[in-house]
């Protein structure tokens, strides 16, 4: 397994915290979840709401596989070429990674697919378009295929809202309208103008799944379950939540799933 980040120690050393974690953590928690699956070598990757395409990049260096092919709807992609070639070097990207920017539904070019990867991405598509795109993931996937979906942070978790720029406390979202959230956005310094526009569209667009509606949802695509990792709180929610909510989504805050097609 090509795991030798060494040529790329000078490009790590200038990358902040949370890109470290996209293009080296990531891709090895991934890589020892599909190990007894597999692995990742020589395989047709797709990253499913790829963003900027860190996480994309790091297994296209780290480990080897056939190709990988990072999706994503917003600029992310296009940013994210310029992005790594920056950190990385002009010409330095590796061959082995394509970044697609596609209309919302679409699935890119990579067909079939042995290895779907989606981290913190579902949770901001529509339901009905969600049930859609996992049967067409189900469809286009190989026998032996799998595929690894984490969302972090869930809903209903404290920081479910995903506002952590506006320093939003552990379940305000739950405790206010969305219309005060919403103006809690508009307030918000830290972001611009451009920036409230895009957390208010999130925001609201964020689509409430619960880990059992996601484990749902994904075996009514004709997924089986083979592995799952449940993250919880150790902070107590008000009291007034948890007569309106269900203890567990409340503290469930980071569900990760390893998914076969059935049978
Ligand atoms: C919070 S970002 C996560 C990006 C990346 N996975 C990461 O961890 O940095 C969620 C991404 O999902 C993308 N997205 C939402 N709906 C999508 C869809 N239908 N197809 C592809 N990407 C989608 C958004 O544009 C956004 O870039």
């Amino acid at each position: 397994m090509a795991q030798d980040f060494k040529h790329l120690a000078t490009a790590l050393q200038t990358l902040d915290e949370a890109t470290r974690l996209k293009l080296v953590e990531l891709p090895r928690i991934i890589d020892e979840w599909l190990a007894p699956h597999g692995g990742l070598v020589g395989r047709r990757v797709l990253d499913f709401g790829c963003g900027f395409g860190e996480m994309a990049a790091g297994i296209a260096i780290g480990f080897d596989p056939a190709v990988v092919v990072g999706i994503d709807i917003g600029r992310g992609p296009i940013k994210g070429i310029e992005r790594l070639e920056a950190w990385l070097g002009p010409g330095r990207l590796p061959s082995n990674l394509r970044l697609e920017q596609v209309t919302p539904g679409a699935l890119g070019s990579v067909d079939p697919i042995d290895v779907v990867v989606s981290w913190s991405a579902v949770e901001h598509v529509a339901r009905e378009a969600l049930e859609k795109i996992l049967r067409d993931l189900h469809a286009r996937l190989a026998p032996d295929g799998v595929m690894m979906i984490q969302i972090s942070p869930l809903y209903f978790s404290p920081a479910g809202a995903h506002l952590w720029p506006c320093d939003y406390g552990p379940w305000e979202h739950l405790q206010k309208s969305s219309a005060e959230v919403v103006a809690d956005i508009a307030a918000c310094a830290a972001l611009n103008e451009r920036q409230r526009k895009a957390v208010t569209e999130m925001f609201l667009e964020l689509n409430r799944l619960t880990a059992p509606e996601l484990i749902d949802l994904v075996q009514k695509a004709g997924f089986r379950v083979i592995r799952r990792h449940i993250e919880r709180t150790d902070l107590t929610p008000p009291a007034r939540l948890t007569d309106a909510y269900a203890l567990d989504a409340l503290t469930t805050e980071q569900v990760v799933l390893l998914l076969k097609k059935q049978g």
